[in-house]
């Protein structure tokens, strides 16, 4: 059994989409935690809901960021997670927490990786004159939005979207990629060696695994 730590600031739908996707019996995966810095992030509220523990560690509690990111690592340490997801955790990470779970902690992006790490992405690709915008899944070092890449999928840009009609659409495809990534972690098909990303043993190319939003 897999056991999954998951890390939220806000509303928690991608921490949903995994919360429903670990209550089917396929999946040989438990979320023992979920832990938000902010007490009033809803997703904890989701996590409640499905009986899952909700932890709240409160950065604004702490004197700077190395404190809080000691204090995270211990708590994330005391549950003892095979895995570590990023949904929606919006702080930067020291470097000193990311090398404590090496190849353990993955994180979903609202962009086409390496295009438009940060925030706003989806005005920035629609400022871009792009004409697909889309999600990166993907191993989290220290650089930020910068680890390998895993999985993508990617949202066709219409001339009527702007960055809210945009974020919608990535979304529902995002709730429907981490839970794949997710899966093949759960199913040992999923591996970080050095900088390179393995799946069944085969590298994958430098952007990820490209996802069809049909076969998704
Ligand atoms: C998502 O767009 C995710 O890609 C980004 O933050 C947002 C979180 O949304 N990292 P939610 O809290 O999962 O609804």
């Amino acid at each position: 059994m897999t056991r999954i730590v998951v890390l939220i600031s806000g509303g928690g739908s991608n921490l949903q989409s995994l919360l429903d996707q670990c209550q089917t019996d396929s999946m040989d995966a438990n979320i023992v935690a979920v832990i938000s810095n902010r007490p009033d992030a809803f997703g904890l509220s989701r996590a409640r809901q499905a009986g899952v523990k909700a932890l709240t560690l409160d950065h604004t509690g702490y004197a700077d960021r190395a404190a809080f990111d000691a204090a995270l690592a211990e708590l994330i340490e005391a549950q003892k997670p095979d895995l570590i997801v990023l949904a929606g955790f919006m702080r930067i990470l020291t470097d000193d927490f990311v090398r404590r779970f090496p190849g353990k902690m993955i994180n979903i992006h609202p962009s086409l990786l390496p295009r438009y790490p940060g925030l706003n992405t989806h005005q920035r690709a629609l400022d871009a004159g792009d004409s697909k915008a889309g999600a990166t899944v993907h191993f989290v070092t220290a650089e930020l939005d910068g680890g390998p890449p895993i999985a993508q999928v990617e949202v066709p840009i219409s001339d009527q979207d702007d960055a809210d009609s945009l974020a919608r659409k990535v979304l529902v495809q995002e709730h429907r990629l981490y839970p794949t990534v997710v899966d093949w972690f759960v199913k040992g098909r999923l591996r970080l060696d050095a900088s390179q990303v393995l799946l069944d043993e085969q590298p994958l190319p430098k952007s990820g695994r490209l996802l069809d939003t049909a076969s998704l």
